[in-house]
């Protein structure tokens, strides 16, 4: 089939919810593609399904507008760090560092990683007044653009576009912020996902809402409260404020399981075996509770020396006559080392619960404190940062990291910051038998007193970088975290990926579009694709292949069509460069018919780089081929 696509200007994330609609309620789509609301509620009804008449729910300005964010295109491309990406420890990685704003990141990855994230954990800006969040959008649109789009009236565009612009911390501007990221965050969760949020007192009471709606409240799972600071500030105006909160929500509260905690050798060293029980080391319980009752009182006799016992006045025993003689036959029961004693039961630890409940108290002896978290940066890096990109401690992210996946899932932060969530799972794989592997975001954020953090000079001077952003900060450290587990556990590492491979978003061309369709007079040219560099193309490449539903971390193979070099990945050959000609052609058809490993399903050609006879010739010959082999492949024409 021939397909012409205008991709590149119009990468817009995955929408599952649309293609769910689509094949279920086609009916309900007119002809031109629009929803018919009324005929869809009149078919629920028909079946039963209660409408909620109750119009509670959370509203702020910018809402329309946050919508139309989480739907509206990319306005970048993504590049490789090459270099960086083919260093040894970094080629077959599965770890990934994105440099970039995090909207234009989940907007990429919303097609390839669709389901593919078990548990996410953000830690946002908590717009505390002094953390430097401010509402910032480049993207410009005007008052009829907006009215359209979020089908909202001029007054209201007007005011909307105006707090875009100002700069503004609002409660309104920071939820317009959460919201497209937590709703594309939300695709790419597996149905049995968790997602983890750090907040603090400023925006709790509107992420709660906020989740609610994005992620359901029937998905509500917990809201863990962490103590931050260990010592209570008697200099605090009211009250010492010494925690915070991470609230979990999950995909599907009914695919989602919560790992249990493990137990420690404290508690396992309360069981021993002074019997040389076969079934392994136990500890005694009670057998008898307060408050008399008739039937909880019998007696029962020693096997050992036939003393007979009675429950105390004032007590029951919990089993039952019948149980607890089977107990006694089962050897479950203890009477002392002489068999004197009173009869409690025994508990193996083989039949114990595996794990502890987690509990939504987080206290900082367990689960560390922030000055720990700067410490343990410090140690890395050297130097503070500012309050901005506070870190948290590894125990804490590693708790939660426990708590919510499996020990080879794909863990995603894209709120990265210093990058602890990254070298958590490193100390977490080594720690263990797991191969959990991680997705980190960071914007290039400059990092303001700058000469306040020894941590930003020295890395200045180390890594020889003029401005070093946070993005810097957090790269350094993965790199440092990783080193650090070579020297000190050489054993462990062994086997584990502790690389990552890098990629950054660049903006899109300004006035990237396919022809000028109106070419009036001060109509700029159209742009020149052809002219289009090594770089470009491969970044070109990188983002339709991920657009198409590759992961980053999967290479494409070179694949030589005798002197033209195509990319070939997941099925889909890319003919991204110029110079494609007839032999080229050739080859590539005798190629499909001899190797065995090659075997596209869409041939997909930048159009900018090829002549109409090229892409005519393509599309017949590949036709042809197709009929004569009984094969299909899509031929894509895409700029
Ligand atoms: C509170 S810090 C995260 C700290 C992190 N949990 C740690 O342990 O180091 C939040 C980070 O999010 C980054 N950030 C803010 N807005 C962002 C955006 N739109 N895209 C990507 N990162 C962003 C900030 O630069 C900041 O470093």
């Amino acid at each position: 089939m021939d397909i012409q696509q205008s991709l590149t200007d119009n990468l817009t994330p995955a929408n599952k919810n649309l293609e769910v609609l689509k094949a279920h309620f086609g009916h309900c789509f007119d002809k031109q593609g629009n929803f018919q609301m009324e005929k869809f509620q009149a078919e629920l009804e028909s079946s039963e399904l209660n409408f909620s008449r109750e119009s509670y729910g959370l509203d702020w300005l910018g809402r329309s507008y946050s919508r139309l964010l989480a739907s509206d295109a990319a306005t970048t491309l993504l590049r490789e760090d090459e270099a960086f990406n083919q260093k040894p420890e970094n080629t077959n990685s599965q770890n990934l560092l994105l440099k970039g704003d995090n909207l234009e990141i989940l907007k990429h990855l919303s097609h390839a990683y669709h389901e593919k994230v078990k548990m996410i954990y953000i830690d946002p800006p908590y717009n505390t007044g002094g953390d430097g969040f401010v509402y910032q959008d480049d993207r410009k649109f005007t008052v009829k653009e907006l009215q359209r789009l979020a089908g909202v009236t001029e007054e209201k565009a007007k005011r909307i576009l105006e707090f875009t612009m100002s700069k503004s911390n609002s409660h309104s501007a920071w939820l317009t912020f959460m919201y497209p990221r937590l709703y594309i965050a939300k695709q790419l969760l597996k149905d049995d996902g968790v997602i983890f949020v750090s907040i603090d007192d400023n925006e709790v009471a509107q992420l709660r809402l906020l989740m609610d709606e994005v992620f359901g409240e029937e998905n509500f799972v917990a809201e863990f409260v962490w103590e931050k600071i260990h010592s209570v500030k008697n200099d605090a105006k009211y009250v010492s404020d010494n925690h915070e909160y991470v609230l979990c929500w999950s995909k599907n509260k009914s695919e989602v399981v919560i790992n249990l905690m493990s137990r420690t050798a404290k508690m396992d060293s309360a069981y021993t075996n002074i019997d040389d029980d076969p079934r392994g080391p136990w500890a005694s319980g009670d057998l008898v509770a307060n408050e008399e009752r008739k039937e909880g009182s019998f007696e029962v006799n020693s096997p050992i020396t036939g003393k007979v016992f009675n429950v105390p006045s004032g007590k029951h025993w919990v089993v039952s006559k019948a149980n607890l003689l089977e107990m006694i036959r089962d050897n479950r029961v203890y009477f002392g080392r002489d068999g004197n004693a009173f009869p409690r039961k025994k508990r193996f630890l083989s039949e114990v619960q595996q794990g502890l409940k987690p509990s939504t108290l987080l206290g900082c002896k367990d689960f560390g404190h922030n000055q720990e978290a700067k410490r343990e940066l410090k140690a890395l890096i050297g130097g503070e940062l500012i309050a901005k990109h506070t870190p948290k401690p590894i125990r804490l992210i590693s708790h939660l990291i426990r708590l919510g996946s499996g020990e080879n899932d794909l863990i995603m932060d894209f709120f990265a910051g210093t990058g602890t969530t990254g070298d958590s799972i490193l100390r977490l794989n080594c720690a263990s038998n797991a191969n959990r592997s991680y997705i980190l975001v960071q914007l290039p954020e400059v990092v303001f007193d700058q000469d306040k953090i020894s941590s930003y000079v020295e890395l200045k001077n180390e890594l020889g970088i003029e401005e070093p952003t946070i993005f810097e900060i957090t790269k350094e450290r993965l790199i440092r975290a990783a080193n650090k587990l070579r020297e000190e556990r050489p054993v462990e590492v062994a086997g584990k990926d502790l690389g990552f491979k890098v990629f950054e978003t660049i903006p899109l061309w300004e006035d990237y579009h396919h022809k000028a369709e109106t070419l009036e007079e001060d109509t700029p040219p159209p742009f020149r694709g052809d002219l289009l560099g090594v770089d470009d193309l491969q970044a070109l490449f990188i983002t339709w292949k991920t657009h198409d539903g590759s992961p980053l971390t999967e290479t494409a193979v070179d694949y030589d069509l005798g002197g033209y070099m195509g990319k070939y990945v997941n099925e889909r050959l890319y003919l991204m460069e110029k110079n494609f000609t007839t032999d080229h052609l050739v080859t590539l058809l005798q190629k499909v018919d001899a190797d065995a490993d090659f075997n596209p399903r869409a041939v997909i050609v930048f159009e900018s780089n090829f002549q109409s006879k090229n892409l005519r010739e393509l599309s017949e010959s590949l036709k042809n081929f197709q009929n004569q082999k009984s094969l299909e492949i899509d031929f894509i024409m895409r700029f």
